[in-house]
Formats: C-alpha cells, sequence, structure tokens
C-alpha cells in the first residue's frame, strides 16, 4: 500500500453535476444520471411556462443581496470560504438557541474525518469487515473469503436503527443495510471486466443488512458489538425471502429455479428505511437495475419498455455477475429482475422469521419507508422512488396493529403491509404557473405551496388504473404512476412523520436533468431547472388523517448557497442559516426538529448531517451537526436524547482511487483502506444531545 505522500492530492471537486464522483455515480445507481431519464411519460407535470424574465426577489425577509448565480465550484469551494456563511447560533435570530439544537455549527469542509461540534465526542461503532457472528474472522483484506464476510458486517452501510433490546437496557440492537459494493476500492488489482468467482461472492455477501447487538456504555455511551450475540444475524444477496402480498405467485415473479414465484435469493442496493411500529425493519430496494445483465437482447416491445422505464439498459452489468450465476442474465431468466425492487420487512427480533418482499406497496427504486399508524391504529407508509422525475406513494393498510409484544401480536403484525391500498400522488401548485420561472425565486404569495391528492393504484389485488391488471400495477408501478398522471419529482428520497405535528417531511435531492431538453420544467413543488441542490418538501393531509386522498404542502427549504437568491430557509434569516445541499434522509428527534443528511454536496463541501426547527420563530434556522469524510455521503441517521447516529457511506470514493490508491484513510488511519462504517456521536460526559 502507498504511504499518504505518494497518493494524488485530493480532488477538490466532483466532475458529476449533482455533486458525486464518477465512481459514486458508477458503482452506486450503475450511471442512472448519464442514461436517458426513464420516466418519458407524457403526464402533466405543474408549471408549463417558464417566465423569461427572471424577476427579483421581494420577499426574502434577510435583507441579504447577492447574485443571482452560483457557478459550478460554488461558494464553498475552500473551507475557510465556507466556515465564514456557516453562522454560529449565537449570531442568529435570537439569543437562545432552538430547543433540542444548542451546539455551535460545524463548518463546512473537506476533511478526511468525522467533524462534530465542540462538547461531543465520537466512536467508530462497527465498519466493513468487522466480525458479527460467533467464530467470525478478524478483517483481513489480503485474505478476504465470501465465508468471512457473509459473517462480518457489509459495505457501504446505509439505513440504521437503534433498537431496544429485550434482555436489557445497557444492551441495544442495531440494524444496518449496506447498499451496494465499491469492488475497486475492496480488492487488490480489481478487474472490473473479468472479476473472480470469490471477488463477486464476497461482494453478495457484502450486501443486504446487518443485525448486531451492542453493549452501551453507561459513562460515555460508547456502543461495542457483542460478536456472536444470539440476534446476530447477516442477510446477504443469497439470503432466502419470502414474496408475499397480492403480486406473490404472478406469473410475472415466476423464475426457472422458482416456478411458484414466491422465494427470492437475496436483496439488493438496499438504500435508506424504516422502523415499524411493531418492531421490525423495513428497507428499500433502490437501484437493482445495475445488477442485471443482457437488457439489449430483449426484443419484445412490451418488455422492453418495461425495462427501460426502471433503468435497465445494455449489455454487461457493471459487476459481471452474470458471469457467475446465470439469474443476473436477463436473456436466461427475464422475470428475475423483477425479483428486487421492492420493500423488504425483516424482524430483528425473530432469526427464525423468514425476510419478507412486500409486494404490496409496489414495486420502483425504492429509497427508503416511512411509517406511521393511523388514529384507528392502522399503517401507512410513506414512499419516495429515487430517480430523476419519478414520484411519492403512500400505501394505506386494511387491518389494525395489535398493541403488546405478544407472539399473537406479533405474528399479526408482520401481515400488516399485505393488505391494503397503494396511492401515487399528484401535486397541484397555487401561484400562478408563469410566476414559477425555474429559478427558485418566490412566487408572489411569498411560498411554493399548494394542494395535492393521493390517486389510487391498487388494492388488495385489484387494479384502479385503466390498461393494467393489478399484478402489472404491482410489478411495474412506475408505469402505474404514468397512467394516472402522478407529478414528476425531484428525486423523491426518505420521509418521515414529525411525532409532535403529523407533517410529514419529503426529502428531493436534486434534479440536474429539470428544464433540460424535452424533460419536465420547473413546477412549484420542484422550482428550480438544473436543480442541484434539491428541496425538502412538508406535506400535511386533511384533518391529519394519514388516510386522507387530500393534502396541502409547502417547501420547509430550498437547498443550496444562502446567498444565493434561489434558496430558501423556511423565512429564516438566510445570513445565519448553515449551507445546505442535497438533501437525503430525514430523522426527528423528540423535540420535533428535523434532521436531514446529505447526499452529493455541489457546494463543493463533504456531505453532513444538519438540523432544522420546524416551528415557530426559529423555522427554517438549519444547523450543520456534522461532516463526514471525504467522498462519503451521510447516511442513517438515527437522531435520540443522547446518540446520533451516522453511517458513513463509501469513504473516499473518489475518481482515481482504487484499492492501490486510497484516497481516504477514515476510519484506521495512515496506511489503511477507507472502511463504510457507523458513527457514535454523544455529548461528553453522555449528556442530551442539544442541551
Ligand atoms: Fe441510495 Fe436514493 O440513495
Ligand atoms: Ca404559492
Ligand atoms: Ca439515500
Amino acid at each position: 500500500m502507498q504511504s499518504p505522500s505518494d497518493r494524488p492530492r485530493l480532488p477538490l471537486f466532483a466532475p458529476h453535476a449533482g455533486g458525486r464522483s464518477a465512481m459514486t455515480c458508477a458503482f452506486r445507481c450503475g450511471n442512472a444520471c448519464s442514461h436517458p431519464v426513464p420516466n418519458t411519460s407524457e403526464n402533466p407535470y405543474l408549471g408549463d411556462l417558464i417566465a423569461q424574465a427572471v424577476s427579483r426577489r421581494s420577499l426574502l425577509r434577510s435583507g441579504v443581496v447577492a447574485s443571482l448565480a452560483v457557478g459550478a465550484t460554488g461558494a464553498f469551494a475552500a473551507p475557510a470560504a465556507a466556515s465564514e456563511t456557516a453562522a454560529p447560533a449565537s449570531s442568529a435570530h435570537r439569543d437562545r438557541a432552538p430547543r433540542g439544537l444548542d451546539f455551535e455549527p460545524v463548518a463546512p469542509n473537506r476533511a478526511d474525518q468525522v467533524t462534530i461540534p465542540d462538547g461531543y465526542d465520537q466512536q467508530v461503532v462497527i465498519r466493513w469487515g468487522d466480525p458479527i457472528l460467533k467464530g467470525a474472522p478478524e478483517f483481513d483484506p489480503e485474505d478476504q473469503t465470501p465465508e468471512s464476510q457473509a459473517a462480518q458486517f457489509g459495505y457501504n452501510n446505509d439505513y440504521v436503527a437503534l433498537l431496544e433490546h429485550p434482555d436489557s437496557r445497557r444492551k441495544k440492537v442495531l440494524v444496518a443495510n449496506h447498499e451496494y459494493t465499491d469492488e475497486p476500492l475492496m480488492f487488490p488489482a480489481y478487474d472490473g471486466a473479468a472479476p473472480t468467482r470469490d471477488q463477486v461472492e464476497i461482494a453478495w455477501a457484502a450486501h443486504g443488512l446487518t443485525v448486531v447487538t451492542v453493549d452501551e456504555d453507561r459513562r460515555t455511551g460508547d456502543l461495542t458489538p457483542r460478536v456472536g450475540d444470539e440476534l446476530n444475524r447477516r442477510i446477504t444477496a443469497t439470503t432466502p425471502f419470502v414474496v408475499t402480498g397480492p403480486a406473490a405467485g404472478s406469473d410475472l415473479l415466476k423464475t426457472s429455479a422458482d416456478p411458484e414465484g414466491t422465494t427470492v435469493l437475496g436483496t439488493l442496493n438496499n438504500c435508506a428505511g424504516g422502523t415499524t411500529p411493531w418492531g421490525t425493519i423495513l428497507s428499500g430496494e433502490e437501484n437493482f437495475n445495475q445488477y442485471f445483465a443482457n437488457t439489449a437482447s430483449v426484443t419484445d416491445p412490451v418488455a422492453k419498455a418495461r425495462l427501460a422505464r426502471y433503468g435497465f439498459s445494455g449489455a454487461a452489468s457493471g459487476r459481471r455477475w452474470e458471469q457467475y450465476d446465470e439469474r443476473f442474465d436477463i436473456a436466461a431468466e427475464p422475470n428475475e429482475p423483477n425479483r428486487f425492487g421492492w420493500i423488504v420487512e425483516l424482524d430483528p427480533y425473530d432469526p427464525d422469521w423468514a425476510p419478507r418482499k412486500r409486494t404490496a406497496l409496489g414495486r420502483f427504486k425504492h429509497e427508503g419507508a416511512g411509517p406511521r399508524l393511523t388514529r384507528d391504529g392502522r399503517v401507512v407508509v410513506y414512499m419516495g422512488d429515487d430517480e430523476r422525475f419519478d414520484y411519492l406513494y403512500k400505501f394505506v393498510s386494511d387491518k389494525k396493529m395489535k398493541r403488546g409484544n405478544s407472539r399473537r401480536a406479533r405474528e399479526h403484525n408482520r401481515t400488516l403491509l399485505d393488505e391494503g391500498t397503494l396511492y401515487v400522488a399528484k401535486f397541484t401548485g397555487d401561484s400562478p404557473a408563469a410566476e414559477i420561472d425555474g429559478t427558485g425565486a418566490l412566487p408572489a404569495d411569498g411560498k411554493f405551496d399548494g394542494s395535492g391528492e393521493w390517486i389510487k393504484l391498487a388494492k388488495g389485488g385489484k387494479s384502479y388504473v385503466d390498461g393494467m391488471t393489478a399484478d402489472e400495477v404491482y410489478v411495474f408501478t412506475r408505469q402505474a404512476g404514468d397512467k394516472v398522471g402522478a407529478t414528476k419529482m425531484d428525486r423523491p428520497e426518505d420521509v418521515e412523520t414529525s411525532p409532535k405535528t403529523g407533517k410529514l417531511y419529503v426529502a428531493l435531492t436534486n434534479n440536474t436533468a429539470r428544464g433540460t431538453g424535452s424533460n419536465a420544467k420547473a413546477d412549484e413543488a420542484n422550482p428550480r431547472n438544473a436543480n442541484k441542490h434539491g428541496q425538502v418538501l412538508e406535506l400535511v393531509e386533511r384533518h391529519d388523517d394519514p388516510t386522507a386522498l387530500t393534502f396541502g404542502w409547502s417547501l420547509l427549504l430550498v437547498c443550496g448557497d444562502p446567498e444565493d437568491e434561489g434558496t430558501y430557509f423556511g423565512g429564516f434569516p438566510k445570513d445565519q442559516v448553515s449551507p445546505i445541499s442535497c438533501p437525503d434522509n430525514v430523522a426527528f428527534d423528540s423535540y420535533g426538529n428535523l434532521w436531514i443528511s446529505t447526499d452529493g454536496n455541489a457546494l463543493g463541501a463533504n456531505d453532513g448531517l444538519f438540523a432544522v426547527p420546524l416551528e415557530g420563530a426559529d423555522r427554517g434556522q438549519v444547523k450543520q451537526f456534522l461532516t463526514v469524510p471525504i467522498g462519503a455521503e451521510t447516511c442513517g441517521p438515527v437522531v435520540q436524547d443522547k446518540h446520533v447516529l451516522v453511517a458513513a457511506q463509501h469513504p473516499g470514493e473518489l475518481d482515481g482511487a482504487s484499492y492501490e490508491n486510497p484516497l481516504s484513510e477514515w476510519p484506521d488511519g495512515p496506511g489503511t483502506l477507507p472502511r463504510p462504517a457507523i458513527v457514535n456521536v454523544t455529548r461528553t460526559g453522555f449528556g442530551r444531545i442539544g442541551c
């Protein structure tokens, strides 16, 4: 391995317009942004006009006037410049910090470390290759095997949950998923065109999910994995899943290995997730298209259109798994791709219960799943389809949750996601379309806001979409959304409901293709063309009822450089906020503050975790809590009263990086490989976060 001084200088700017390195684009989402937009439907979008004149903002309260455009390099090219903009809370709108957010904001930076506020401690809980199961070997990248990886923590942790342990308050159950693998960073002398069988099988074992019991230190809050604990578990790309719900057994899901269409080996590209009120974990299968080869061999026009709508393309797959398992070859197994793209459910407390793929929740590039209960005890799950110009969905169960932890209650609750109604969202703006000029300039009423409706797609195995059977709606849900005129959004990602107000928050990461070519132009919910920085949408269902079919909405944040006139921070003075770009995952603290992690900061700094109050005079005061190492994305997050956990995904995933030439040495320091890891941040002395 090279010494740090031999390594190339870290590139300051990623070449991809969205702020990501080309390597991230290739391995995370199969270069989704370099392919044509999969949604070519002509269903309407909100605004149909872009005003030619760029009207200057009249409603910014801050009085901060800056030039409209921020170039590709942004205002935060260098940490020094950025730190001047991340104003401390002490100079803010009022003297007192928002409740639960009393910390000094971290300045944007390009450091190869996790940077946290003064007065806090950090600890790496677990990282790629750490032993999980009994007998697992210590991590040795020079001698990795499929068997060792299957007993160790997987790669590229994304969703994280920290749950109560059934036996002890001092133990917790940590659940994480593993979205994808970065083979050039994992294996010496990796040849992408001809991977070895061992490399491919290690990658299979590095995908999936992990359950691991951890001990909590009562003085420091440190979390230490208990290797070999009876709840510890690895789910991989070859673990059997039971397919349930209305599309289980459909002809569209049958393969030669599974003629019943009810059992699938493995889960792929698990991105965000959610924890259900009955204690199970939901996880979204996201960019599953990239694992399949030989789309180009398909000639049937219906099959071709279906594949194209999900972003399948080309001959060989990115990882060449088809060389070792024919099910990844669409020419050999045309239905295998239909068996991915689902929400999966895992019971971390019951290792004997096979994980499920829940077809009632539809098939698309699931970012995650945000569950909540209705007043009468049914469950609603909100879901984003993370693709440019794709949709926001919700599922409402027929049955009610049973309270308690009896065996009967658990067995009942583990059926809730199989029967219900699937909806897709349509947004309408309340301002004249001509006032949405594509720059982010607020319309005359001072808000990007309006109303919306949930359009029914399917219920209990019955289709509500003309020209599509129920099976087709569940398996090709994107096309169902096209037919009913769902609103094309700027990459809908994580969705979370405020435990205080019942309002829903949707992270929309970015969409640099909006308004380009023949693509849909800016509308009131997606108000910027060539949107590099994303927005956060607040949604209030009618009568605060999660089963309602109509809602109101407004944009809480239009992200980016606060000095850019095309940004909006909930009306808070923009000279007193931290810059934020590319919101991805969202979580709530117990005070009702929204925490937002970012993916692909297009302002030139590392990704991070931010918090923002939502009510009262502090609404919109974004404060940055931490940054993750260079090349990494901030995932998770878990925000509890005394813990903040983030998954630092793909550290060092930068162009030119390889096993031989690592461009990050986090978390283990000089001379080591970067390792995706979960970080536990606590208040020094293990006090309450933000107090
Ligand atoms: Fe895996 Fe949508 O991020
Ligand atoms: Ca408006
Ligand atoms: Ca994500």
